[in-house]
């Protein structure tokens, strides 16, 4: 039987980006859109247009060049706000606007100073306007899980008969349990009329670190998008983390029988591109894509590991793309594994531009002789930024290289060999019903190869 299939909206660009210290420019938004479009997330939330000139230029020339993914484009329930998003995603193949108006009667009261009547005729008129722009159409009643029950089904189904097509239950403040959050999506299933002619969407803030749980719970109750984002930045405590989620469906089809289009082999490469571009660091112990998330120390752990993966993980590093730790980049490595490496940091590169990289990296692993992933950034980063060296970039400016990882590499070929018929988990769920993913790397790192690079 198909498994129902789930809309991935990605909001690391509007939401994540609004988290302290995540602000990222017109060039940096357009580079991670690209890296969200490879990850094959269906919505990219690219910004707020009316919010400042520089995010409406962002929406603007990701709608330009981003062609497959829908582009959304937030606004206040106000003309001023939807006709700015319009005229951001006018260029879109596929544009959304999403307009949001908070509901919950600490919003209206202390916030907004309207009383219910006028937050209903303000959303129903919102809508109107945009669906006259705009076939796509999300709405948010902000605060919906603060609102009255009763009148939060109201809204929903004034915005619906205006023309919404896509309905989001906001947990803006993270207050929800997952059972209530789950519930309540049901309520809406119940009583709002027109709901099942649209997609109910969940939008979960992580306050009390149950953003992910409670997004679950409203998929498992109907909903059919997910708002989440690469390494669950977000306001204060930030979004569902989109990489914990998508792997929830890939590991677990058996409690949570859903398909995503997300290619989870990238999941690694956007999570570093967004940590490399915001400069906030990814928490080691963060699930699926921090740095510990499949290292092992503890002894019985690697005795365990050595004798078969199955024993302490559950899902591989290839399938949700973390480099395999057998593959050392030192001086005597060629481009072509090198080229790879920084694939999975999120670069991909001309020819030309990677020999020059190739060049100072090879000057660097003469110097340090293990190149981690951190000397290799700091040197793309030199490159990108055209610092003139004749060595490697980064030793030029005289910064101080950190000390290499203490993680334990795993002989994972020899690991696996102790029980080859033994599938791991997450290889006999595969992607979106796809083979398996894992990244050979004997495959790409052949002498013959290397030499045919020109090495
Ligand atoms: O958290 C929230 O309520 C939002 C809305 C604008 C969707 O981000
Ligand atoms: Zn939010």
């Amino acid at each position: 039987m198909d498994r129902p299939r789930i809309t991935v909206f990605d909001t690391t660009l509007r939401d994540g980006e609004q988290s302290p210290g995540c602000s990222m420019n017109v060039e940096e938004k357009l580079r991670l859109a690209q890296q969200l479009d490879r990850l094959g997330v269906d919505v990219i939330e690219a910004g707020f247009p009316i919010a400042s000139d520089g995010d409406f230029e962002a929406v603007q020339r990701i709608a330009a060049s981003v062609r497959r993914p829908v582009i959304a484009g937030l606004a206040r329930a106000c003309t001023g706000d939807v006709n700015r998003a319009w005229q951001a995603l006018q260029g879109a193949a596929r544009p959304r606007i999403h307009v949001f108006l908070a509901t919950s009667d600490i919003h209206l009261k202390y916030k907004l100073r309207i009383t219910r009547e006028q937050c209903l005729e303000q959303a129903r008129e919102a809508v109107r306007h945009a669906k006259s722009l705009c076939v796509d159409i999300e709405f948010s009643p902000e605060d919906a899980t603060r609102t009255d029950v009763a009148f939060l089904c109201q809204v929903v189904e004034a915005v619906i008969a205006a023309g919404a097509t896509t309905v989001n239950i906001p947990d803006t403040v993270g207050y929800s349990m997952p059972e209530e959050y789950g519930n309540l999506m049901r309520t809406l299933r119940e009583k709002v009329a027109g709901i099942d002619k649209v997609t109910i969407s969940t939008h979960c803030h992580n306050d009390l670190g149950l953003a992910v749980a409670n997004s679950l719970a409203g998929v498992q109750q109907g909903a059919r998008q997910v708002e989440c984002t690469i390494n669950g930045i977000g306001e204060r405590a930030g979004n569902a983390s989109l990489e914990e989620i998508v792997m929830v469906m890939r590991v677990r089809p058996d409690r949570y029988p859903y398909e995503t289009t997300v290619a989870s082999e990238h999941l690694y490469s956007s999570s570093q591109m967004l940590a490399e571009i915001t400069r906030v660091p990814v928490q080691p112990n963060k699930a699926i894509t921090g740095r510990n998330a499949f290292a092992h120390e503890a002894g019985i752990h690697q005795d365990g590991m050595l004798k078969n993966p199955l024993t302490y993980e559950i899902m591989t590093p290839q399938s949700v793309g973390v480099p395999d730790s057998r593959l050392v980049l030192g001086k005597h490595s060629g481009r072509h594994a090198l080229a790879l490496r920084c694939e999975q940091l999120g670069h991909q590169f001309e020819r030309r531009e990677l020999d020059e990289i190739y060049r100072r990296f090879v000057v660097l692993a003469d110097r340090i002789k293990k190149v981690q992933d951190s000397h290799l950034l700091e040197l793309i980063h030199d490159v990108a930024s055209g610092n003139a060296s004749k060595g490697d970039g980064a030793a030029s400016h005289g910064k101080k290289f950190p000390p290499a990882a203490a993680s334990l590499p795993l002989p994972r070929a020899a690991a696996a060999g102790a029980n080859s018929n033994d599938a791991h988990p997450a290889q006999v769920s595969g992607s979106a019903g796809q083979a398996p993913v894992s990244i050979p790397f004997t495959d790409h790192h052949s002498e013959q190869e290397d030499y045919l690079w020109g090495v």
